[in-house]
């Protein structure tokens, strides 16, 4: 049953007002929580609050668009964009002493510390695209916390430093959010030394996020071992894959008994020993790979013990190649909804810029190799083919032909395709010798249905309350 029109106007107003409410930057923001509008911050600093950063729609939708294009590859070789550290956030535990501006490529004065690895909560980062979180665990004061384990950085474990359970509960209440529940979301926890302490790791996972986790014994027992696809998660209702490893320490692996933690299961590299595309550092066709940065400087003018940047790990300022070279996980520090457009190669900035439908076609321009919606499908393109058995390997038609994804105007062996992820994207290009390509986007245009249900309104209107309400009293 479709909507009667007055209840749709009273929900577009509605929607509307609370937008206009929720858009307003917070004046006293400071640094890179300014500079992205956060709504609110703490203590009239850079201290954005979880859930503040505005991040606009079209950037929303076309990262999904990308993270979908990946629905039939298995979970291991899926790209994640990844933030590096992403429980150190300016505004909890040490991060609050952080005193660095950030504005790469040369961030940072001597006299000034950044202790943490990112501006912004993990409701915002994922909020953002980034769907590849990272958790260093620290049992100290009597419970588990987050927070660099044998840290080198001269901050012991403190009372500041958020429980563990706090991270986990953050994560999870954003998945429990409409729309988000078959997102799927990796957690890597990086633990050095064994702590002992299994229940206050499982406890926390089996609460909040029990039934969404893809467990070891879940791998074994059901998949055989080998990762599914998110669309078989999606049919088994789990979306949370938690893998801890660590490349210091002893190199052993505490999964606190592997009920919910699988063991490391890609390659850990510093972001220094990345090359651009083709070379791709050391990724291969076949080899998971997380390439991570480091953002961390301190010390002092007489004295600098330590710079991320220049004498660390390096830093991923711009995810082009990375996404060229289908890194699983590249991992960065200081993710802004700026960097994350760096890493989107399906629609141009501004499209589809008219409602798709089930006869739209789609084309990527040869001017910037973005997807564009056609106004006429009748133009003559090239087709994007992709070989029926090695899913790497494109080649474009001989003929341009207007669009018609029935009547396959591929060679024998090819098939009328869309690039399923920045690295085919990028063999499609190399192979269509600067021509502009139809694409088939088929199976991910509306099926025509149309018009959503009073229900669904119904519960976008209960959440609108509730986001205005904590939007007026937080
Ligand atoms: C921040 O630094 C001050 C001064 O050194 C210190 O007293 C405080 O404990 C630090 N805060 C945190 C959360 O580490
Ligand atoms: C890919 O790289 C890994 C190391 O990361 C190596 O073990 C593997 O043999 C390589 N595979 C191919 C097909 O080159
Ligand atoms: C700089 O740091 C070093 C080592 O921590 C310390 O010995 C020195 O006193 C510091 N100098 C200043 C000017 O703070």
């Amino acid at each position: 049953m479709t909507c009667p029109r007055f209840l749709v106007a009273v929900i577009v107003f509605l929607v509307t007002a609370v937008a206009q409410v929720g858009a307003q930057a917070d004046a006293t923001c400071t640094g890179i929580s300014k500079d992205v509008s956060c709504k609110k911050c703490r203590d009239n600093t850079h201290k954005c609050m979880p859930g503040e950063v505005p991040v606009d729609d079209w950037l929303i939708a076309t990262a999904k668009q990308q993270r979908e294009l990946q629905i039939d590859e298995p979970w291991n070789r899926l790209q994640m964009l990844d933030a590096h550290n992403g429980y150190n956030t300016r505004a909890w535990g040490y991060g609050v002493n952080d005193t660095c501006p950030w504005s790469p490529p040369n961030p940072y004065p001597m006299d000034c510390n950044n202790y943490a690895n990112q501006e912004f909560s993990f409701t915002d980062l994922l909020n953002m695209g980034v769907r590849a979180v990272e958790i260093d665990n620290w049992f100290c004061f009597n419970e588990m916390r987050m927070a660099h384990l044998g840290s080198t950085i001269d901050l012991e474990c403190s009372v500041y430093d958020r429980l563990f359970s706090d991270g986990i509960k953050e994560i999870a209440d954003w998945i429990n959010l409409p729309g988000n529940g078959e997102e799927m979301v990796k957690i890597y926890m990086n633990e050095k030394f064994d702590q002992g302490n299994d229940d206050s790791v499982n406890n926390p996972l089996r609460d909040y996020m029990g039934e969404r986790i893809l467990t070891p014994a879940d791998l074994k027992n059901t998949y055989g071992g080998q990762w599914p696809t998110p669309r078989q998660l999606r049919k088994a209702g789990k979306n949370v894959v938690i893998a801890t490893g660590s490349t210091a320490g002893s190199g052993e692996v505490y999964p606190h008994g592997g009920v919910y933690i699988h063991k490391i299961y890609w390659e850990d590299l510093q972001m220094r020993y990345f090359t651009s595309y083709p070379q791709c550092g050391t990724k291969n066709l076949t080899n998971a790979l997380r390439y991570y940065s480091d953002s961390t400087h301190y010390g002092n003018s007489t004295h600098l013990k330590h710079d991320g940047p220049t004498n660390g790990a390096g830093v991923i300022y711009d995810f082009t190649e990375f996404v060229k070279c289908r890194v699983q996980y590249p991992a960065t520090d200081m993710i802004t909804p700026d960097l994350i457009k760096t890493a989107l190669f399906t629609w141009a900035e501004g499209q589809p810029d008219a409602k798709l439908t089930k006869e739209s076609c789609v084309w990527i321009s040869k001017t910037d190799w973005r997807w564009y919606l056609s106004n006429d499908c009748s133009t003559k393109l090239k087709y994007a083919c992709q070989s029926t058995t090695d899913p790497d390997d494109w080649t474009v038609s001989t003929s341009a032909v207007s669009y018609d994804p029935s009547s396959d105007a591929c060679p024998t062996g090819y098939k009328f395709s869309v690039p399923q992820d920045g690295f085919r994207h990028q063999k499609l290009k190399d192979a269509s010798k600067d021509n502009s390509v139809w694409i088939n986007t088929t199976p991910w245009l509306p099926n025509g249905a149309g018009t959503p249900s009073c229900g669904q309104l119904m519960s976008l209107v209960a959440l609108l309350v509730c986001l205005f309400i904590s939007n007026n009293f937080y």
